[in-house]
């Protein structure tokens, strides 16, 4: 069986491949672990000078496994994926990231901690968060308002609209829209070119950019401990089970 997350390193670039496509890549917790390992070390492997996020084709990710939520509001799972918030928001490399089709909660937050993300134009970015009963994570609370403006932030993660690659693009979220097949090529190529470049003058000029992170660890335990109280809501439990038997 192929692992639901492969990483491979290629000159200094380091791919981390969401690949549960039967799944639409939605994030289990042994995925985040095996992400937030190969980001780690990512940070501390300086052969390595950048790091790209990629999906499946059509699948970049659906987001958190719902029947993850489940389990961890019923208390039967720890609540282990804040170690991938925490290794997003501390992450010491350049973060390029694959965008083809779908892009779901965590898959569009995630792109909040990406310094150049290339979008297929089947690209979708939506977080519906609300109509889960829960509230944004991944810092995207702080980020995404810094990124679009309160009125795109609050259209994006409260109202649940999604965005298509264009208008992704439009606000801030992508740098760059290319057809699905090429999507991966692209930003390989933006991940080489940054990897070709002087590593000590892109880390500072990027946390430089990027602000302080201790500001950014902040919101992810502030959003962590409502998300927590959220996850067993009564609304939340009904959300999660109402998707889980919509087949049955
Ligand atoms: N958690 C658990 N399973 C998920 C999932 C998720 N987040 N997203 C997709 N899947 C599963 C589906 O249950 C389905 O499983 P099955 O084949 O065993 O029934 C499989 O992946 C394929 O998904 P399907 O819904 O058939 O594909 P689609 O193209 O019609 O729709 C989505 C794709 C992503 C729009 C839809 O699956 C969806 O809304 N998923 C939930 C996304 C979400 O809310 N994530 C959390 C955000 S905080």
């Amino acid at each position: 069986m192929s692992e639901p997350v492969v990483v491979t390193d290629d000159g200094g670039v380091r791919i981390i491949r969401m690949n549960r496509p039967e799944k639409k890549n939605a994030l289990t917790q042994p995925m985040y672990a095996a992400m937030t390992a190969a980001l780690q070390e990512a940070g501390t492997n300086a052969a390595l000078r950048c790091v790209v996020l990629a999906g499946a084709p059509g699948a970049f990710c659906a987001g958190s496994d719902i029947a993850d939520f489940l389990k961890a509001a019923e208390g039967g799972l720890e609540p282990i994926t804040i170690d991938f918030l925490y290794a997003l928001a501390r992450n010491q490399k350049p973060l390029v990231a694959a965008v083809g089709g779908l892009a779901v909660g965590i898959g569009t937050t995630m792109l909040l901690h990406c310094d150049h993300v290339v979008a297929a134009t089947d690209a979708v970015f939506s977080t519906p968060f609300t109509r889960l009963g829960l509230i944004p994570e991944a810092a995207s609370s702080l980020l995404a308002p810094m990124r679009m403006g309160h009125a795109r932030a609050f259209a994006m993660l409260v109202m649940g609209r999604p965005l298509n690659a264009e208008e992704a693009k439009t606000a801030g979220i992508v740098n760059t829209v290319v057809d699905a097949a090429a999507v991966d090529d692209v930003a390989l190529t933006a991940a080489r070119e940054i990897a070709a470049l002087p590593p000590g003058a892109v880390a500072l000029g990027r946390q430089l950019l990027r602000g302080p992170v201790d500001a950014i660890v902040r919101q992810v335990d502030t959003e962590a401990s409502h998300f927590k109280e959220r996850l067993r809501s009564d609304e939340a439990r009904a959300a999660f089970t109402a998707f889980l038997a919509r087949k049955t």
